[in-house]
């Protein structure tokens, strides 16, 4: 199961059982590269979390970060409704880095001006830093900087030095005479500024104090710890899904507290090759947890039945999980908790964390998501982490390289790929290409450069010829796709010979595919899944 956002025990900054000596917040002005500045500075092994923009200064010192970051945001700082920053977090004596439309509030708010730029500024552009400062520690005095604003800084007030500049900016990096508070009107936190993470790292190590000590190992045993607290000696339910999010939840959980830990598998019949065979092994041999695997493929098959409307096979496929998942869990004796692999990323979105920033739109697939009416409650052991840290943290605890870097796959599973009405045979012949399509992938040595790649079966037949003899068969496509966040997504550009080889490969030995065809479609307008 893939993390639905979660109402049960949610926590707040401070409740969350890690990271405590040395914390940063980032004040989320609504960039889209807030959450972004958080993932580098915990590169920095310093754990920082997104917080609400108008956090107060009071809720702050509580939460005793080592230092404040301001994001980026698209408004104005004097447009109407502009979010605003509450005044006296600047009298904390915490170091504060205001990034973009951060630097302009902060400058707003301690007495500059700031004024829309003779010409708006995005890409690349050389900066140039002046003088010797800590923030630039390190840094060579001319660096690339990624800008993106129509706004900058017109003048600022005299406690104020610019430390960094470029052609069309003066002000690209100011700090405060006698304060730890820096701006900079660039961003850091994007692979296109040179030295970002090191400008990033400046601040949190040389500015905030911070030694760096946020480590996944520790953090494993911290959750450890946390879980064998919270459970006691009750049961602790875990749907697995093969996924990387519900398998590190459960070796996590099998570690802390072994026996106590029943895991769900439910074979829909909708599966990769070999998926269920894979969670078999690894969650009885090398985990041994009390694995019940739900053998629910024909039941599946039977309610998608002549169903050849997508979000109709997405609302039965929905429906039939929670039956067989609610059944099985029955059959569990003491079950008290169920354990879900929701991720910080959904914990943001779904404005679930009262100190966290307020919920953004998210189109959000709930399939596989379980419904509160379970009666269970809830340990998100992964809620703290961004989605490549879940990943470190499974291998850390000795789940294979290709269960951790495998693919995201739908809830609905192969039923959104096989276009039209949903059976047997078809699944079975998208199983078989799919795994020659992986497999060379793998052989080619670019799975990972690609964020999800599948065969999709259409329900169209071709004409073709093999030996001398005429064929009607099914056409196939290939879909691969790059992508940040799945949100957005660009097809991946093979080679040519990769393409000739899995074509072959496919069409010679998979009966029932004699047409392969390639998906040259970006999301938007198309999206990465056809149905
Ligand atoms: P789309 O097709 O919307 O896919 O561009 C974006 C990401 O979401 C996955 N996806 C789903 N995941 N249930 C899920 O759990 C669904 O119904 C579903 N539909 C799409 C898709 O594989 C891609 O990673």
């Amino acid at each position: 199961m893939t993390g639905s956002p979660s109402t049960g025990n949610s926590a707040a900054v401070s409740d969350t059982p890690f990271g405590q000596n040395e914390l940063v917040l980032v004040l989320d002005f609504g960039g889209q590269t807030a959450q972004l500045i958080a993932r580098r500075v915990r590169d920095q092994n310093v754990f920082c979390q997104l917080v609400r923009h108008d956090l107060s200064a009071a809720r702050i010192k509580e939460l005793n970060p080592r230092g404040l970051i301001l994001s980026g945001g698209p408004a104005s700082v004097y447009g109407e409704g502009a979010p605003q920053v509450d005044p006296a977090i600047f009298d904390l004596g915490i170091p504060v880095l205001g990034i973009c439309y951060g630097l302009h509030l902060m400058c707003h708010v301690m007495g500059g001006e700031i004024l829309p730029a003779d010409s708006r500024e995005f890409g690349r552009a050389p900066c140039s830093s002046v003088g010797n400062n800590d923030l630039f520690a390190e840094i060579p005095e001319t660096f690339t900087a990624w800008m993106s604003h129509g706004d900058q800084i017109r003048s600022m007030d005299d406690r104020f030095e610019a430390i960094a500049s470029t052609e069309t900016c003066p002000n690209a990096a100011v700090r405060h005479r006698d304060l730890p508070i820096y701006g900079i009107q660039f961003h850091p936190e994007v692979t296109h500024t040179e030295f970002g993470g090191q400008i990033l790292g400046n601040f949190v190590r040389g500015i905030c104090g911070c030694e760096g000590t946020w480590r996944i190992s520790s953090l494993i045993e911290q959750q450890k710890q946390h879980i064998r607290e919270v459970v006691g000696t009750d049961r602790v339910i875990c749907g697995l899904s093969g996924g990387v999010d519900s398998s590190v939840v459960a070796a996590l959980i099998s570690e802390a507290i072994g026996d106590q830990l029943s895991c769900i598998f439910v074979d829909n019949g909708l599966l990769r090759k070999g998926e269920r065979e894979q969670v078999e092994q690894h969650f009885t041999d090398h985990f041994k947890t009390d694995l019940h695997v739900v053998d629910a493929r024909e039941r599946f098959l039977t309610e998608l039945d002549g169903v050849d409307d997508p979000q109709k096979k997405r609302k039965i496929i929905g429906r039939v999980f929670i039956e067989c998942f609610r059944d099985e869990a029955a059959s569990i004796p003491n079950a008290k908790y169920l354990a879900q692999g929701t991720l910080y990323p959904d914990v943001i979105e779904s404005g679930a964390s009262p100190d966290g920033p307020a919920a953004t739109i998210k189109s959000h697939h709930n399939v596989g998501g379980l419904p509160e009416e379970l009666g269970f409650e809830l340990i998100e052991p992964l809620r703290d982490l961004f989605k490549d840290e879940v990943r470190r943290m499974g291998l850390e605890l000795g789940l294979p390289e290709e269960m951790v870097w495998r693919h995201p796959f739908p809830g609905p599973g192969l039923s959104v790929r096989c276009l039209g009405a949903v059976t047997e045979e078809r699944l079975s012949i998208i199983r078989e290409a799919d795994a020659i399509l992986i497999e060379e992938l793998h052989n080619a040595g670019i799975y990972r450069d690609i964020q999800q790649a599948f065969i999709v079966l259409l329900p169209v037949q071709s004409v073709g010829v093999m030996g001398d003899a005429r064929t009607y068969e099914n056409v196939a496509a290939i879909r691969a796709i790059q992508s940040e966040d799945f949100m957005t997504a660009d097809w991946y550009p093979f080679p040519h010979d990769l393409l000739a080889r899995i074509s072959t490969r496919i069409i010679n030995s998979v009966r029932g595919i004699n047409r392969l065809v390639y998906d040259i479609s970006s999301k938007p307008p198309s999206t990465i899944e056809w149905e």
